[in-house]
């Protein structure tokens, strides 16, 4: 049985995905700092499997990753990395505070760098393995009142498209989504969104992602 590690799978699609993963036979391995959410997200998915772990991780501390990492794969091999976590902060460019930058950028950016970096060495040593990075149109074309969280999915964009170049021919395959606006928890703390009506259902966008896994690109505009 293969098994996925979903970073930030305690909500929003990074649930959905630990959903459609464990309906379709995998072990899943769901991360996150909030062990409440992870906790209630556990429950929800053991409804389709008992091969289910929570195990706490932040992306934004590379000790956090290091140790959560080492704890899964003396139990279990990793055959797909999901690295879903990601936060926003919407705004006029001059009212960005310094906390929200590095906070879009030591979690979209960093984060998904260093959770790829310690993973890859043992990614490779399985016969097929993928890594999903879930980016963003916001990673495609630049918005207004997203400046920052559009050059943190950019730089995630550029990092996929480069370990594609830099790991073709080998036995991982990665893949970036560039998704629109999904109705998630994502938009609580923000109004930068007026009408979240308009919003795509997260598990719709997680079910395509799942049936495009062996796509590049996956693009799903809203
Ligand atoms: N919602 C949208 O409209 C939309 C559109 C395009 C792309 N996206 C992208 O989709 C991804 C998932 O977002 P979502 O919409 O599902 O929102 P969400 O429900 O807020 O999910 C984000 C997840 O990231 C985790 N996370 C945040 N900071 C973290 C950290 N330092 N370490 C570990 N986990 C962390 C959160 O868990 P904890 O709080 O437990 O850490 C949370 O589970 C993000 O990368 C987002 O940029 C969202």
């Amino acid at each position: 049985m293969p098994t996925v590690l979903i970073t930030g799978g305690g909500t929003g699609l990074g649930k959905e995905l630990a959903l459609l993963y464990a309906k379709n036979q995998y072990n899943v391995v769901i991360t996150g700092r909030d062990t409440t959410k992870l906790a209630a997200a556990k429950e929800e998915l053991l409804h389709f499997t008992e091969n289910v772990h929570s195990v706490k991780m932040d992306v934004k501390n590379l000790a956090s990753i290091k140790q959560a990492i080492s704890e899964v794969i003396s139990k279990t091999p990793i055959d797909v990395l999901v690295n879903n976590a990601g936060v926003g902060y919407f705004g006029p460019f001059s009212d960005l505070s310094e906390h929200d930058i590095n906070e879009m950028i030591d979690t979209n950016v960093k984060g998904t760098i260093f959770t790829c970096q310690e993973l890859i060495p043992h990614l490779l040593t399985r016969p097929e393995a993928t890594i999903m990075n879930i980016i963003s149109t916001a990673g495609l074309r630049g918005k207004v009142n997203e400046s920052v969280y559009v050059a943190s999915k950019f730089a995630m964009r550029g990092f996929t498209e480069s370990l594609q170049k830099e790991y073709e021919g080998s036995s991982l395959h990665i893949s970036g989504a560039y998704m629109g606006g999904m109705s998630t928890p994502f938009w609580d703390e923000t109004d930068h969104i007026k009408d979240r009506s308009r919003l795509k259902d997260p598990a719709i966008v997680a079910e395509e992602i799942y049936n495009r896994q062996q796509e590049l690109e996956i693009v799903i505009e809203s």
